[in-house]
């Protein structure tokens, strides 16, 4: 027993906490040993960011203890704990946008030289070399904002690995990233095991936690519900416990629309990355666009939407050509986006859920008065049908869970009544139980006569919500999976560019 008290790096006990006099966490403890990767689970909302962000000493608790290494460390500060050894991949991207790489991996830890001058040609040296372990080549010099999601979180990660540290805290680390980068990452993960770091992984994909982590620790509502090794438990009861109740599985439902009721077209796209890209999606259908990162799903739905200029393309809403040359134009055109990248293109994240929900509403009614009673009608309404967990209207949205947040994007465009809805990555980073609700609000929508289109790179999702796929590979649509054909096997041969199908 005293072996073990010597290993133990970590130690948080009856942490409370509570927001606005809601509380969030409640008695929660929680133990970590060097050389540990434990995974935090739980739904939206369940308290794992807050539960971080409290050992950093980004948040102060309301009460309770924690000791790192033995020693309390309750009067530290975030700065401290970091020169503790303490460092954390944050869920939301907290990169400075106009600065270039190496400036954020070392921003507020510069390395200067003997006249007290910045290190730059140090400084870059060295986050080229963590960049390189993480198989990224783009130059450290290239500014945060050029860069793709994928990119910004290997920054991220980059700059949570490129100092010497004893516990990394990893928030939804992979929610962006490929299988490929995500393997890159899990190699990274265990060779800091070895070095004995121990890593507190937060993470919605519960097949990487079974394949990355030793301990599995489980908060339902801001309690502790918990602890298993990993060998113990299926990804099932992890999901059974996260929710507290046996979860269904949902199935596609075949497509039971007018097969030539085509609610949109889009026909021969091309530009530097597009190549001739044409597809239809009829009234009422859910359409999943596969492929890899990059293969140019977000740029095609960001062309419909008005976002991207492109050599050749057109579009038709109904058999009618529509041009879209702005997203307001789409808008009413009836065409509503939610972008993969939401916290800088999907909400305002520091305006209230009222504000936000009513965003596209207002735009349209542009000229008439702001109707105060009737925007907070059109949020309780959406509320309502969207199940969002919320305090009230006037809450900031940045406060609110990603699956909470990502409800609110929904419910933006079905209340400007969008008949054309494209979602880009709609539940990435968001849990099991809100990701079933979802996809039943999907559903629901298509029933209704709504369009659907989701890009995803997440082939189960895909595979569990859309009866017809097309994969994209290169900037090219290289084939459709429909009934039988939907395979994993056919995806990967379409989405790497072997066409076999
Ligand atoms: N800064 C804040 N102000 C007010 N409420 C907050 C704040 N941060 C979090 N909350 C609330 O605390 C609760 C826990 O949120 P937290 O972000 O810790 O959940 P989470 O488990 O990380 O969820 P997710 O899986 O969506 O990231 C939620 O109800 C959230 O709305
Ligand atoms: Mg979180």
């Amino acid at each position: 027993m005293e072996m073990k008290s010597v290993d133990k790096l970590l130690e948080m006990k009856n942490i409370s906490k509570s927001f606005s006099g809601v509380k969030v966490l409640h008695d929660v403890d929680f133990s970590l040993n060097k050389g540990e990767i434990i995974a935090l689970c739980g739904e939206n909302g369940a308290g794992k960011s807050t539960l971080v962000k409290i050992l950093m000493g980004i948040y102060s608790k309301d009460s309770g203890q924690i000791f790192y290494k033995g020693e309390p460390i309750d009067h530290l500060t975030a700065l401290d704990r970091f020169n503790m050894g303490m460092s954390m991949i944050h869920q939301e991207f907290n990169l400075v946008e106009q600065l270039s790489i190496y400036q954020n991996i070392f921003l507020g830890r510069e390395i200067r030289k003997s006249n007290g001058f910045l290190d730059i040609s140090a400084m870059a040296k060295k986050s080229a070399e963590v960049m390189a372990k993480l198989k990224e080549t783009v130059p450290v010099t290239t500014p945060v904002k050029k860069l793709k999601v994928a990119q910004k979180q290997i920054v991220e990660i980059a700059r949570a690995i490129c100092f010497d540290c004893d516990i990394i805290v990893m928030d939804e680390p992979t929610a962006v990233l490929t299988d490929r980068e995500t393997e890159i990452l899990f190699d990274t993960v265990r060779e800091l095991k070895k070095r004995g770091v121990a890593v507190i992984y937060i993470s919605h994909r519960l097949a990487e936690i079974k394949q990355i982590c030793d301990k599995v620790i489980i908060l339902r509502d801001g309690n502790f519900v918990a602890e298993k090794n990993i060998d113990e438990v299926t990804e099932h009861q992890i999901a059974s416990l996260m929710v507290g109740r046996e979860l269904e599985d949902t199935a596609p439902r075949a497509f039971s629309g007018d097969p030539d009721d085509i609610a949109l077209e889009v026909s021969n796209v091309s530009d530097e990355l597009l190549k001739n890209v044409s597809f239809k999606a009829r009234k009422g259908e859910v359409v999943g666009f596969g492929g890899l990162i990059g293969a140019g799903r977000t740029e095609l739905m960001e062309y419909i939407f008005g976002l991207r200029k492109v050599k050749t393309g057109e579009i038709y809403i109904n058999g009618k050509k529509t041009v879209c040359k702005s997203p307001v134009q789409a808008m009413f055109n009836g065409i509503g986006f939610a972008t993969e990248d939401r916290k800088k293109s999907g909400i305002v994240p520091i305006r209230s859920i009222n504000d936000n929900i009513n965003y596209g509403y207002l735009l349209k009614k542009k000229g008439l008065f702001n109707n105060g009673r009737q925007m907070l009608e059109n949020t309780s309404r959406m509320k309502q049908r969207m199940n969002l967990i919320c305090r009230n209207a006037s809450q900031l949205i940045k406060t609110l869970s990603g699956g909470n947040q990502q409800k609110v994007v929904l419910g933006k465009w079905l209340l400007i009544d969008s008949n054309i809805l494209l979602l880009d990555e709609p539940t990435r980073g968001i849990d099991v139980g809100a990701r079933a609700e979802i996809y039943q609000i999907i559903n629901t929508m298509a029933d209704e006569g709504k369009t659907i289109v989701i890009v995803s790179s997440d082939l189960p999702e895909l595979l569990k919500v859309c009866p017809r796929i097309i994969v994209m590979y290169e900037g090219q649509v290289m084939g459709e999976l429909e009934g039988e054909n939907r395979t994993e096997e056919n995806f990967m041969s379409l989405a790497s560019g072997l066409k076999t199908v």
